[in-house]
């Protein structure tokens, strides 16, 4: 079976051919225009995704060697992300697969991220085995899902107010970094001392405020913002320029343990012994690190997507699209029935 994947949901114009649950073309275009801004401009991202769709889709095409007429499905992300974004995608994969008489399939973004880990470059469908806990982080959402074998999942943790990527994004800008600052926090971090400030982290053991932080999967990252913001306004601009990379890694390392030591209880309270981390901080260095590290020692088996597919990209919709029709599961032909309607609308905004 032959999949076309489109992924729009965001700031990435994105499309991908799956044969058999295997990727045979992932073609991804970031868009540029918005790092004058600090932060996505919804219009913007919708005009950029209008303007690349039809090239974005015919390279993903003819990369997979696949004809057009050959395609058996189009999925395509239905929700959640900024909507203009959503429906250039939706629409456009909408019209193709009337035209092309073939079954649409509508998927939700962050479902895709959790399954990302198991996308398939090998020969054969790879089902994710067993029940796992999930990690997903992205620019938008931060979440603690305990998924099931038969792909069900129960989100056991959510953020109370920013995302991490967000926390990464923000403070970066406030150090003068370009948008998305989570990237280049995590290079200049390489070179910095993570033990430099220590900056909150907040629902967790280190926490003084909270006595109530076991068996707590929720997090909290605006107290770090405004930690970050109140102690650099006390700094000079050139002792702040002198530690940029020590700041970079001291902010890093209070996002970072925060996820690791959450997500390390998660599973342990629920005696699972898989992990699963997606979405785009996941790309993280230092996170991979500290996660593996973290999972090893507690005995745990760690599932993490190649950095290449850690942000948003259109293989992840169409392995989600696969896994579902692999498993004989009814998926959503329609959009109007919000399968996403679970989750918070939550793509960021400059
Ligand atoms: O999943 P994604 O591509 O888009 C959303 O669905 O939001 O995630 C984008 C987010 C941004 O906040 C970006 O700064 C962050 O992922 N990100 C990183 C890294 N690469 C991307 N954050 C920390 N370290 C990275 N290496
Ligand atoms: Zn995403």
């Amino acid at each position: 079976m032959n999949i076309l994947g489109i992924e729009t949901s965001c700031d990435e114009t994105s499309a991908a051919v799956l044969c058999s649950g295997k990727v045979l073309s992932n073609v991804v275009s970031s868009q540029h225009c918005h790092t004058l801004f600090g932060g996505v401009v919804p219009e913007l991202a919708s005009r950029e995704h209008e303007r690349l769709i039809v090239t974005i889709v015919d390279a993903a095409i003819t990369e997979s060697n696949i004809r057009k007429n050959e395609l058996d499905v189009i999925a395509a992300t239905a929700g959640p992300g900024l909507i203009g974004a959503v429906m250039v995608g939706l629409s456009f994969a909408q019209g193709m697969a009337y035209a092309l008489k073939i079954p649409f399939v509508a998927i939700n973004h962050i479902e895709a991220h959790i399954f990302s880990p198991f996308i398939n470059e090998g020969s054969s469908l790879p089902p994710p085995e067993g029940r796992f806990v999930s990690l997903t982080v992205s620019g938008g959402h931060t979440l603690l899902s305990l998924v099931e074998q038969d792909l069900s999942y129960k989100v056991i943790g959510r953020t109370l107010d920013d995302a991490a990527g967000e926390a990464f994004d923000k403070t970066g800008k406030m150090l003068g970094l370009p948008y998305p600052a989570g990237p280049v926090i995590d290079t200049l971090a390489e070179r910095g001392n993570p033990a430099f400030h220590l900056f909150p982290r907040a629902l967790t053991s280190a926490s003084q405020s909270s006595k109530n932080y076991q068996g707590n999967f929720d997090f909290s990252f605006s107290g770090l913002k405004t930690s970050v913001l109140t102690w650099l306004q006390k700094q000079s601009p050139e002792y702040i320029e002198e530690h940029k990379a020590d700041i970079a890694a001291s902010i890093q390392a209070a996002i970072v343990s925060v996820l690791v030591e959450k997500t390390v209880a998660a599973a342990r309270s629920q005696r699972i012994r898989a992990v699963a981390m997606a979405g785009g901080v996941s790309a993280n260095s230092a996170l991979r690190k500290a996660m593996k590290e973290a999972c090893n020692k507690a005995g745990i088996t760690l599932h993490v997507p190649s950095t290449l597919y850690s942000t948003d990209n259109a293989a992840m919709i169409a392995t989600l699209a696969s896994l579902k029709i692999y498993r004989g599961m009814e998926t959503e032909y329609r959009y109007n029935k919000a399968p996403y309607a679970s989750f918070t609308a939550g793509a960021r905004r400059a």
